[in-house]
């Protein structure tokens, strides 16, 4: 196959900061998705309709004339973030809130603290049709850090899907199989995203050759059998596992450190990434539906109307991109890929 035109996709997991640094990467995202589901962990977090709308605003200053790029706006769930707001967020189109555990990763010091707290928004939610899109870890410290989506599995993912049978909740960033079984056996208000990372690496990719912080995220890389397990889900085609980059962009020097942030940049190299996956997997003809068809579906939006076009290519990504003062370092920089989006 010398190229591939699928319906445009969306990316429903992305963050792309603020400022200098949104403005560096916003493009890359508006290049290949038609819409992206924008993550709310700023700091401060985006915890109220106003401040989305306005942050909203922003993107789509960073968008090109002519692209038609479209951010999707969540809230941050915090242990008291009002109920009254989730009608004033729906009436807005925003379309979800995020649960972030507290403390579980980059900027969740405002996360939840206890599910229970949050039980009047998520029935406002319910009501209301707001999607809740779950950072599913737990923080507890006794807990291995590479048990920790199984744990949230069934410490808060199942009395939550018991305590609110009707909220759409989305598991983003699945890692392990048992999170893939879980959300298989599940009924249609439970998806998950999967990265592009998660289906191409395990765990090794973190420690080959000395310790590689750019290949460092949450939830971490895990083993061989369950990035096997994704990419099963992934390419099985089955209709609640869908496209989520969670492109994750640092600066460099915050990578390289010894407290390296979390987080793969790869909204540069998104859907050729995929492609890769898809195609080792035997399966590029199941890639539209994962990456421009569930995830819509899901949300109970429209599917693009534009197309994407993937040509067999080799180009070489670049290894640093300019990122505000600092720099930015693709996952894949320096990488010779075979897959190229078309301009
Ligand atoms: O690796 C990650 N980076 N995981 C997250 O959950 C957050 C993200 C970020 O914002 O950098
Ligand atoms: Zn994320």
């Amino acid at each position: 196959m010398k190229s591939l035109t699928i319906t445009r996709p969306d990316d429903w997991h992305l963050h792309v900061r603020d400022g200098d640094a949104m403005r560096a990467v916003v493009p890359h995202s508006a290049a290949q998705f038609g819409r992206a589901i924008v993550m709310p962990n700023l700091r401060p977090p985006i915890t109220t309709t106003a401040l989305a709308l306005a942050y909203k605003e922003r993107i789509l200053a960073c968008v090109a004339n002519g692209s038609s790029f479209e951010p999707l706006m969540t809230l941050y769930l915090t242990d008291n973030l009002p109920s009254e707001e989730i009608a004033r967020a729906k009436a807005a189109g925003i379309v979800a809130c995020k649960l972030y555990p507290a403390g579980a990763t980059t900027n969740s010091d405002a996360g939840v603290t206890d599910i229970r707290k949050t039980y009047r928004t998520l029935e406002a939610m319910q009501r209301e049709g707001l999607l809740l899109l779950v950072h599913g870890e737990v923080t507890d410290p006794e807990v291995d850090v590479f048990d920790r989506e199984a744990v949230f599995i069934d410490r808060h993912l199942r009395p939550l899907r018991r305590d609110f049978p009707e909220l759409k909740i989305v598991m983003e960033h699945l890692t392990t199989s048992e999170g893939a079984q879980y959300v298989r056996d599940a009924d249609r208000f439970l998806g998950a995203t999967i990265t592009a990372h998660h289906l191409l690496y395990n765990r090794n990719a973190i420690f080959t050759g000395g310790i590689r912080p750019h290949y460092y995220c949450l939830p971490v890389l895990k083993r061989e059998e369950h990035r096997q397990a994704l990419v099963e889900a992934a390419t099985g085609g089955h209709a609640r596992f869908f496209l989520g980059t969670d492109s994750a962009p640092h600066a460099a020097h915050l990578k390289e450190h010894a407290f390296g942030c979390a987080g793969c940049y790869t909204a540069i190299t998104a859907m050729e990434m995929y492609a890769e996956a898809f195609e080792r997997a035997g399966a590029l003809d199941r890639l539209e539906a994962f990456a421009s068809f569930h995830g819509a579906d899901f949300y109970g939006l429209p599917r693009n109307a534009g197309t994407l076009t993937l040509t067999r290519e080799e180009w070489t990504v670049p290894e640093t991109l300019p990122y505000g003062d600092a720099q930015l370092k693709p996952l894949r920089g320096g990488d010779v890929l075979n897959w190229r989006v078309a301009a």
